[in-house]
């Protein structure tokens, strides 16, 4: 690790101040009385700003997934900063944003092939459901307005994610935004699936929504549904069997796109690039971003199947006109492409998604061995995630998961909690004796929670 050194730390926490700084999603107030402040890492491990290395049990935000400051990303945004440091888009490119489109479809579902770049899973959530009306309205069908999101659903900050997300924080704060939207119901069900593994046997009709809110608006009407086929910032919702093939047939039936959300299940999270490849249900357009980098750039994408782009080419008019009237300057920026190129390559070459799939056993014997302790109302747990469910405090939902999260850190061991639920998303690096360090930790904690 490129360690500052003790006086390094001193001066730099002597120096720091905190306030002009609005932090996001964070309770400022708390967090600026008592920081915690991360300043370097490496591989599996952060160095805090008071000199502890904590272990990374959650790929920095479900994004670092081949570890911390890999030499070989490293070297390849610094070699690209040197050469070209920005290039429009716009009617003009570069080779690297190429590079990485051609890289980033090599291992997606067969038929998705063609992809948008954006700067964020937000960005890509946004786009994807522009995409979807563009297309219905290019190919005359231009009634097909109604985008379809489901409850417990996240899809980042936009107003397009936040309309079709299903986060009761954000209807309560920024009222109804889109007006046509509408949800399925959620797939949390844990009378009848609690501590499955892998998918819940029970459920695969809570997809049959779909039908009654085609009954409801017609499909003339529906532009696309979209759903992460893995829910993770509501607490790891695995799909039960069958419900994506379902929503898959219903969408087929009546003309409606399906999107997957892909941004935290992306790369290798479930033990295939995609979520997609392991549930064996290929959507129409793919949301990506976070590993894609390996989060060392920001950046996101839309992976668009082929027929929707050659839609947009055939209808397109006139050869000099824009086919999609959209994109971010930043759009393929070459730091993030030249990352973007470096990722996918260290994936591969590290077999990094096989890695998954062979720690997975491992991974899920120690997440279920919490069963029984106290609080623990459910666990759930695919590829290398875990959900890790607890009894809400009375009056204070969130506040008892809130505070293992904070005795974890103190323990060297950074877990992250949605809810009441603790959700783990460690690099695929990690290390078996790592993963005992990561349960240990919270069993431990566990037994001694308010
Ligand atoms: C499924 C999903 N979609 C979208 C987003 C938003 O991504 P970003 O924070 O990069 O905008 C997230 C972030 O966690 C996510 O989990």
């Amino acid at each position: 690790m490129n360690m500052p050194d003790e006086k390094v730390l001193r001066q730099l926490n002597d120096s720091l101040n905190l306030e002009a700084l609005w932090m996001p999603f964070t309770a400022n107030r708390q967090f600026k009385a008592a920081p915690r402040l991360l300043v370097a890492a490496k591989d599996m491990h952060y160095l805090t700003h008071d000199g502890r290395k904590v272990l990374d049990g959650i790929a920095g935000l479900w994004a670092v997934n081949a570890g911390h400051c890999r030499q070989k990303i490293v070297d390849a945004i610094k070699k690209q900063a040197e050469t070209i440091d920005y290039a429009t888009g716009f009617q003009l490119h570069h080779p690297a944003a190429f590079q990485a489109a051609e890289k980033l479809v090599s291992i997606t579902p067969k038929g998705l092939d063609h992809v948008f770049f954006a700067n964020s899973g937000s960005e890509a959530v946004d786009t994807a459901l522009k995409i979807a009306l563009a297309y219905h309205r290019v190919r005359g069908q231009g009634t097909r307005r109604l985008l379809i999101g489901r409850e417990r659903g996240y899809h980042g900050v936009g107003f397009g994610g936040i309309s079709v997300g299903g986060m009761s924080g954000n209807r309560k704060t920024f009222g109804n935004m889109l007006a046509s939207v509408d949800h399925l119901r959620h797939t949390h069900d844990p009378a009848r699936n609690a501590f499955s593994r892998g998918q819940p046997e029970h459920g695969a009709e809570f997809a049959d929504e779909l039908e009654r809110l085609v009954q409801l608006h017609d499909a003339s009407n529906i532009a696309a549904v979209i759903v992460e086929p893995v829910a993770g910032s509501t607490g790891v919702l695995i799909p039960p069997k069958g419900y994506l093939q379902k929503l898959r047939q219903i969408c087929d039936k009546y003309g409606i796109l399906l999107i997957f959300d892909e941004v935290i299940t992306g790369f290798g999270r479930t033990g295939k690039a995609f979520a997609a490849q392991t549930f064996g249900v290929t959507p129409d357009m793919i949301t990506c971003a976070k590993a894609l980098t390996n989060a060392a750039v920001p950046m996101g994408g839309v992976i668009v199947k082929k027929e929707i782009y050659d839609t947009f080419m055939d209808k397109g008019g006139p050869d000099n006109n824009i086919e999609f009237f959209h994109g971010y300057t930043y759009s393929g920026h070459p730091l993030a492409s030249a990352a973007a190129c470096a990722a996918l390559d260290l994936f591969k070459e590290e077999r990094l998604f096989e890695r998954v799939t062979e720690l997975a056993p491992y991974w899920e014997d120690a997440a279920h061995s919490l069963k029984g302790l106290p609080y623990v109302s459910d666990i759930r747990t695919i590829g290398l995630v875990a959900g890790i469910e607890l009894q809400p405090m009375v009056d204070k939902p969130g506040a008892r998961a809130f505070e293992a999260f904070l005795r974890a850190y103190s323990k060297n061991v950074l877990i992250r909690t949605t809810g009441d639920t603790i959700a783990l998303s460690p690099p695929f690096i990690i290390e078996k004796n790592q993963i005992d360090q990561i349960f240990d930790t919270v069993r431990d904690i566990l037994k001694t929670l308010p």
